[in-house]
């Protein structure tokens, strides 16, 4: 079983070839950082936003800073060892690459937006001295630190704590934090502003959907070779887990709207976290929890480009005659 404990080298016959799809899948989206244009980022953060504007973005450059770093360590330190079959820790390998590559990104949006030295210093150290920041950070260090503990999941209770786990660092964090920030990323880029942090989080948005494909997959296959696993107590812990990472989240909404940003509330953020909740709880089996509508129009419509693949993309940008928009809802 997938959960077993070990290091099984065994790909023919391949038991999941789903995730040796999903790696072959991953690979053809290949990007680079290299290919962000943050031509016009400067002159936009510097004459075309208010303050209370760019109170938000430096709080969001303070979360990016450091979110992907906590979800490579969970990676490498958790997911690596517990998830039992090479084509799976394949993909995990790929996900690594690709989550240092938005560690990269994320560093040189730090270096262009924030100049100073000093001020970077601080974005680094938002994790320990920002509470909104501080609160998401120890959330997830709660349930990294927890599965480190765990050891070899002989037991079923291991195995669900271990689940538990995978399902917040899918569920909470990439899918609910990261997803709350591309939020404001694409609420600026309707008032025509940052076109170079929009185009960079197309590709890492793209991403982080193929990372909680792959980790609610893990949690499909796990629960069909062991239903036993999923019980009203996994179900009850999860529950509660997500209600408390929209707490968190709904938090650093708080601070990054104190300044009172025009045509986004702290209450529309809230009901688009409910939302984007609801679509986890569906992707993992469960009844979804809020019953919440999405009211942000402008996270419903993305460039059909931007789901093309790298070479597609390539074509596509010297092509003229690719129009149309696609749902980026039924791709999470
Ligand atoms: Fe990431
Ligand atoms: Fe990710």
């Amino acid at each position: 079983m997938l959960l077993d404990p070990g290091l099984d080298l065994t790909l023919r016959p391949m038991r999941y070839p789903q995730f040796y799809e999903m790696y072959r899948a991953a690979i053809r989206n290949t990007w680079t950082v290299e290919e962000v244009d943050f031509g016009t980022d400067t002159a936009d953060l510097q004459t075309k936003m208010s303050d209370a504007d760019r109170h938000l973005i430096q709080r969001l450059v303070a979360f990016f800073a450091t979110g992907d770093s906590i979800v490579a360590n969970n990676l490498v330190l958790n997911l690596y060892e517990h998830v039992n079959a090479p084509e799976a820790r394949m993909y995990l390998s790929r996900q690594l690459y690709e989550e240092a590559l938005h560690v990269q990104f994320y560093l040189t949006l730090l270096d262009t937006y924030v100049p100073d030295p000093d001020e970077r210093a601080k974005a680094f150290a938002a994790v320990e001295n920002i509470p909104s920041i501080r609160a998401k950070a120890q959330f997830a260090m709660k349930w990294l630190d927890s599965a480190r503990e765990l050891g070899p999941l002989h037991t079923k209770e291991q195995r669900r704590k271990f689940l538990l786990n995978l399902v917040c660092f899918a569920s909470c964090i990439e899918g609910l934090f990261f997803f709350g920030a591309f939020a404001y990323v694409y609420f600026l880029r309707s008032r025509g502003l940052l076109h170079g942090l929009a185009g960079g989080t197309n590709w890492v948005f793209r991403d982080e959907s193929a990372h909680m494909a792959f980790a609610f997959e893990v949690v499909k296959v796990a629960r069909e070779e062991e239903p036993d696993l999923f019980d009203a107590s996994l179900a009850e812990r999860i529950g509660q887990m997500i209600d408390e990472a929209v707490a968190c989240e709904t938090l650093f909404a708080e601070d990054l709207l104190s300044g009172g940003v025009a045509g986004l509330s702290v209450r529309d953020m809230r009901t688009y976290l409910e939302f984007v909740a609801d679509q986890r709880f569906i992707q993992l089996g469960l009844p979804v929890r809020y019953h919440a509508k999405n009211p942000f129009g402008f996270m419903e419509q993305q460039d059909v480009q931007e789901l093309a693949n790298f070479f597609e993309r390539r074509v596509s940008a010297y092509q003229i005659g690719v129009t149309g928009e696609v749902s980026l809802d039924s791709a999470f």
